[in-house]
């Protein structure tokens, strides 16, 4: 499935583990909960990007465009939780995005240009793991999944592509340095499940 798209195959260090897979298949109520913020997150994230950098204007176009279609998603989890009976409830967020970003450096442009990278990795991985997940879940949950591939992977295109054009030199070393430290977040074990966690402790 995401034979589709070979650059954010290459652009991430590593697939979901299998125990993680297997993880979400079994708390799938959590996986609704959880998708359901992170497209919010999702959306609130372009917003604010579109509120720090007014100046920027294929940003602001990029952005408003994704801001929305987040926010589609997430009516999309939304109506599938509420036909389901599942309540929609707060949860604590994950370390992985914490993880990254408090290495986003303090100065202009490098502080947007990390931003950006991390919203990158954040689309990739996020498609990377509805892709895993669809193949083991029912029909409808699978086929949404299927559906979402597509402008996930748009999502991370248009990260990257920012990142690219307001960095104004290469950004290779910067997307290496988060690659890694994606790479041990995504590796590394978690008390909770998330989107984005680590596989469980006990495995
Ligand atoms: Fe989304
Ligand atoms: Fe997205």
């Amino acid at each position: 499935m995401l034979s589709a798209y070979p650059e954010l195959v290459e652009f991430l260090p590593c697939e979901s583990p299998k125990a993680w897979v297997n993880w979400a298949i079994e708390n799938q109520t959590l996986l609704l909960n959880d998708h359901a913020h992170c497209e919010k997150k999702a959306a609130s994230t372009a917003m604010s990007l579109m509120y720090r950098y007014v100046d920027r204007d294929n940003l602001l176009h990029k952005m408003s465009r994704l801001a929305r279609e987040e926010l589609l998603h997430f009516e999309q989890v939304h109506k599938i939780m509420r036909k389901r009976g599942i309540a929609y409830e707060h949860l604590s967020a994950s370390r992985y995005a914490d993880g990254l970003r408090k290495h986003i450096r303090t100065h202009e442009p490098a502080r947007l240009v990390d931003t950006l990278i991390i919203g990158a990795f954040v689309e990739a991985r996020s498609c990377e793991r509805f892709a895993a997940l669809a193949p083991h879940l029912d029909e409808e949950l699978s086929k949404f999944y299927l559906s979402l591939l597509k402008s996930e992977a748009r999502h991370f295109e248009d990260y990257l592509a920012l990142a690219q054009e307001y960095a104004g030199e290469p950004i290779h070393d910067r997307v290496a340095f988060f690659r890694e430290l994606e790479h041990k977040l995504i590796i590394e074990p978690d008390a909770e499940f998330r989107i984005h966690s680590g596989p469980p402790v006990n495995v």
